[in-house]
């Protein structure tokens, strides 16, 4: 049986206020999000209310009849014999979850949709040819609820449990900020690549990183392998799919975190501080000592390192664009993101970085000059960037 996929865009969006399809995770739109997921299918269509006949998309036949209508005229123009559907709302939607419906689907179904712990998702599923008579009649007596649909149909149900959050629907503003804030029982954590979401609905929490790209994946799994190997603390990875790390969630702030309250409380840079600096270059130099000669992190960010109070150290994370590199020009770049971040060059800001720049050449063995000239650079490409107002993305 030959599985094709479409994408349903067509409804208002009305709860929203604004095109679903549009919105943002990661400088992605939902609707890229989904397509990249959705690669795996030769045949991908778009379905829209009223189409501009754009290749790939399908206008509904029925108009203003919801999801059905959207379903039945994908599948009246498909090639394939059955489509795999996705609204354009579901922006967690993965391919683990795409591959395991398409290897439950068989000839004698006619619709296998999703259920969770919690509730069925009628227009998450594979749909076959084999519905069109069936939904024709429900639409053309004005039958529109999926519900009714399915219980007509040869249905199956596919119970989802641990990718349960691909099925999490974004209808309104507030849902949309409830990924930010941990309601829905994951959290989107900042990410400019990738999507990176803390599951806190289990125990232990975990997270899981979805690369944009697959490159980036090896180069982060094979780091962690060979930092683990060496003894270095860091987060055990464990491989979902091709563009996809579940990875374990070390508790703790960033190193972000600690420094913007310690400056917002007003407090100088004093001994407090310079004993987390210190725990902060031990991470840098166990790193570099660890991964190997020339290999440097190559993207300094303070939120890549995870401060951890009670265990008195700090543990790194995101190694996708660990490479060959020169350590001061990690160092001088790790300086120039402490001195540039808002609001930038404050006195606690100068009196980190010059101490930092000390430690860091004394613990790595490198000339403070060369971090210092290296941070001037990357200040002033910080500066252009931003005139520009182009945001940073890729290892560059
Ligand atoms: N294993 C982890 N434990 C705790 N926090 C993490 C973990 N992995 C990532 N994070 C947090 O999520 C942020 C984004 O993840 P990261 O791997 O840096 O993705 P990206 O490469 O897209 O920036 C990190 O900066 C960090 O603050
Ligand atoms: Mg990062």
């Amino acid at each position: 049986m030959k599985i094709g996929a479409v994408i349903l865009r067509g409804g208002r969006s009305s709860r929203m206020g604004s095109d679903k399809a549009g919105l943002r995770l990661g400088g992605r739109t939902f609707l890229e999000l989904i397509k990249g997921e959705l690669s795996d299918f030769d045949e991908l269509l778009i379905s829209v209310a009223e189409g501009e006949g754009d290749a790939g998309t399908v206008s509904d036949i029925y108009k203003k009849c919801g999801p059905m209508g959207g379903i039945y005229s994908a599948l009246r123009a498909a090639k394939s014999d059955a489509l795999l559907v996705v609204p354009c709302d579901l922006p967690l939607f993965g391919r683990s979850l795409a591959r395991e419906l398409a290897a439950n689907m068989d000839e004698d179904t006619d619709a296998l949709i999703c259920v969770t712990d919690d509730k069925i998702h009628p227009i998450c599923g594979i749909y076959s040819k084999s519905c069109l008579e069936t939904m024709k009649y429900c639409l053309e007596s004005g039958q529109l609820r999926m519900r009714l649909l399915l219980e007509r149909l040869r249905t199956r149900q596919l119970y989802v449990s641990d990718m349960a959050y691909m099925l999490k629907n974004i209808n309104t503003p507030e849902d949309f900020k409830a990924l930010y804030t941990g309601d829905m029982g994951c959290k989107l954590l900042p990410s400019k690549r990738n999507l990176v979401l803390l599951m806190t609905g289990r125990r232990p929490p975990y997270i899981i990183k979805r690369f944009a790209e697959k490159a980036p994946l090896e180069r982060e799994l094979s780091v962690l392998n060979r930092l683990s190997a060496a003894g270095l603390p860091v987060s055990a990875a464990r491989r979902t799919d091709e563009n996809t790390l579940e990875l374990e969630y070390l508790p703790g702030i960033t190193a972000l975190e600690y420094f913007e309250k310690r400056e917002a409380e007003g407090a100088f840079f004093g001994e407090k501080d310079k004993d987390v600096c210190n725990l902060l270059v031990n991470w840098l130099s166990d790193f570099y000592s660890a991964a190997g000669e020339g290999i440097c992190l190559n993207d300094m960010n303070l939120r890549n390192f995870i401060y951890q109070p009670e265990k008195g150290r700090f543990v790194g994370v995101d190694f996708e664009c660990c490479g060959e590199g020169i350590r001061s020009r990690d160092a001088g770049a790790l300086l120039a993101y402490i001195l540039s971040y808002h609001p930038g060059f404050t006195s606690y800001k100068l009196a980190m970085a010059e101490y930092l720049r000390s430690l860091l050449a004394d613990m790595l063995g490198i000339l403070e000059e060369e971090i210092k000239k290296e941070c001037s650079a990357e200040l002033e490409s910080i500066r252009l960037r931003r005139g520009a107002g182009n945001r940073r993305g890729g290892c560059g």
